[in-house]
């Protein structure tokens, strides 16, 4: 979804707008642009495309000249991608100047009524109708202003605001949408993530909805919405620069895919100290979890499939029942859940619209919710009653990969926790687990040190037309991942079947030469999928499967076979994913797709 940065400093502002929006740029988009305040006006380029026509377009910045500024990316929402449309979006006059990521429900209505007033639209954006509405209620108080434009507009939004009226002054607003302050030397920053400004500061303030960041010079001061100054921590970044750099690899997707042993080991190993799981940062006690009566997990995309595993693996280890639902289903279906319940909620951002407003009926309802978060003191995290942090790091790539197998883990972590309290899982059985679990990343790093074969197949197979994915049990929950990757980033059809549903309608879209890939990594289950792949070779497929290894009974019927290291069989989906990972990328490469940013999608998806 769209990008904001802005600065206010002593440098030229342009050159640091658009490199902050190059880091911003895994969040997907279509259209870029800058605003600069220089000579006491408003200098505004923007257009249609890549940064780097942006970029040409202003050589580089060094076209604009000014030390305050915004940029954005946009990610089209209200009006196709065009230069009119892009932001930043001026009053009429040229008085000021906003970028804005969201959406503004009722700026119909809005735009109407400013119409009525005079006021010449020229853009089909929802965001039009703020730098109006600021410029209508400016009086000589630009907070004043933006505090009755807020409580105007309906929708999510953060804001970066400019006015030539106030040269050594920034404005940033934000709810329901993504904003951070930097806090650097002599010089200090908004944007939508860490990324557009670790390289300048990594001391950070995370905003509330409705908190107003001024800043005036070198000084910033927050205000809440009856401009009480509200005082905050600053929040240190600790991550490695280079976590956010491609680190000599050609996509952050395969740098990521690497990372995942390394990711895995820092979500799992500080929570698990002299063979017991700590989890400090979740308060649920013993009692209210012996009482539960079911267990909701929702996400979007990838981080439901994660609560699939969740689902078969809770249930297995403290049998609960557990629901999965996804995010956008769970908010609008009237669910059933209360207060006896514990809600999961997952997400690798924390800021999925839909994901916010499922917690959000979750906790309205009464139940207590846990999520398990990747962006620090993200909206979802800070919304929850306890939060598990999955340490994967910055994730770039659009395709998530490290951030779903560090999901994988946290709900591992969870399941046993769960069980251990409610008496299902023996002191035995935990030792086991946990020693299990902690042969996962030393795995995961044999299976990512044969990546060869999987780059060749890929580079037969990647005029395939449709891809089937079959497993059984947790192989199913791990082939819905697995389908979604390939998808999303080569463009190729693909389904995923639990086997056995086959007969039931799918089977007769198999004929010569398509390609079905059969993960056969369950052990009670290894004979009833050698069947369904019978099944499917018996109607000309060309089938790829997945086995541990020593199950070399499937060579006889498989064309190509990955194995993958032993492994209890509630633990394969930490491995099964990862040649499905490898050979997506590699088909997508073959067919020389934008892996990182694939067509139409956004890395955050902060609208519904
Ligand atoms: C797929 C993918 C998406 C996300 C989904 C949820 O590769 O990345 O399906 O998993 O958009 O995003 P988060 O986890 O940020 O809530």
């Amino acid at each position: 979804m769209c990008g904001i940065v802005g600065y206010i400093g002593k440098e030229q502002a342009a050159p640091i707008l658009l490199s902050g929006l190059e880091k911003l740029e895994y969040r997907g988009y279509d259209s870029a642009g800058i605003a600069v305040l220089g000579d006491n006006k408003i200098n505004m380029v923007k257009t249609k495309g890549r940064l780097k026509v942006l970029f040409e377009k202003i050589h580089g910045g060094t076209d604009i000249k000014g030390s305050i500024g915004i940029g954005h990316t946009r990610w089209a929402t209200h009006g196709a991608p065009s230069d009119i449309n892009s932001h930043p979006h001026m009053s009429n006059g040229g008085k000021i100047a906003v970028v804005h990521n969201g959406i503004i429900e009722n700026y119909l209505k809005l735009k109407a009524s400013l119409e009525e007033k005079g006021y010449k639209f020229v853009s089909d954006t929802d965001t039009e109708v703020i730098s109006h509405l600021i410029d209508y209620y400016y009086n000589g108080n630009m907070i004043d202003a933006i505090i009755k434009t807020i409580h105007r507009i309906e929708g999510s939004y953060a804001l970066g605001i400019i006015s030539s009226e106030h040269p050594g002054e920034l404005f940033a607003v934000r709810k329901a949408s993504p904003l951070i302050v930097g806090v650097g030397n002599g010089e200090n920053f908004i944007a939508s993530d860490i990324p557009a400004i670790i390289s300048r500061t990594r001391d950070v303030y995370f905003l509330e909805d409705n908190e107003i960041v001024w800043f005036k010079g070198d000084t910033i001061k927050i205000l809440d919405a009856d401009k009480n100054e509200v005082k905050k921590d600053i929040f240190h970044v600790d991550w490695d620069v280079s976590a956010a750099e491609k680190g000599g690899y050609e996509h952050f997707m395969i740098k990521e895919i690497m990372e995942q042993p390394k990711a895995i080991e820092d979500t799992v190993c500080p929570r698990i100290k002299n063979g017991e799981i700590v989890l400090d940062d979740i308060k649920i006690t013993k009692e209210h979890i012996e009482k539960l009566k079911r267990i909701y997990i929702i996400g979007c995309g990838s981080a439901y499939h994660v609560g699939v595993v969740g689902k078969y693996v809770i249930e297995k280890l403290t049998r609960i029942p557990v629901e999965v639902d996804l995010a956008s289903e769970f908010r609008y279906r009237d669910p059933l859940v209360g207060k006896d319940d514990l809600v999961i909620v997952i997400s690798q951002s924390g800021e999925t619209a839909d994901t916010l407003a499922a917690l959000r009926e979750a906790k309205k309802r009464g139940a207590r919710v846990l999520s398990v978060v990747n962006v620090v003191g993200s909206s979802i995290a800070r919304d929850s009653d306890d939060v598990l942090y999955t340490w994967a790091g910055p994730e770039i790539s659009v395709a998530t990969t490290k951030a779903y197998s560090t999901q994988m883990q946290a709900l591992y972590l969870i399941a046993i926790h769960l069980g251990i309290n409610n008496g299902h899982i023996t002191e035995e059985q935990k030792n086991d687990l946990l020693a299990e679990m902690q042969t996962i990343p030393s795995k995961v790093s044999k299976i990512l040190t044969n990546v060869s074969s999987l780059q060749s197949y890929a580079s037969k197979k990647y005029s395939s037309k449709d891809v089937f994915f079959l497993g059984r049990g947790l192989d199913y929950c791990v082939a819905l991942e697995g389908s979604l990757k390939l998808k999303e980033i080569s463009y190729i059809h693909s389904e995923a079947y639990a086997a056995g549903e086959l007969k039931h309608g799918t089977i007769s879209l198999i004929e010569d030469g398509t390609l079905v890939i059969a993960l056969a990594t369950q052990k009670d289950l290894f004979e009833k999928i050698l069947s369904n792949i019978k099944e499917v070779k018996a109607r000309g497929a060309t089938v790829f499967a997945i086995a541990l290894e020593g199950n070399t009974e499937i060579e006889k019927e498989a064309d190509f076979v990955v194995y993958l290291p032993k492994i209890e069989s509630i633990f394969t989906p930490a491995l099964t994913v990862i040649p499905l990972q490898i050979f997506s990328y590699y088909m997508a490469v073959n067919k020389g797709c934008d892996v990182d940013k694939p067509r139409n999608l956004a890395k955050s998806v902060t609208v519904e």
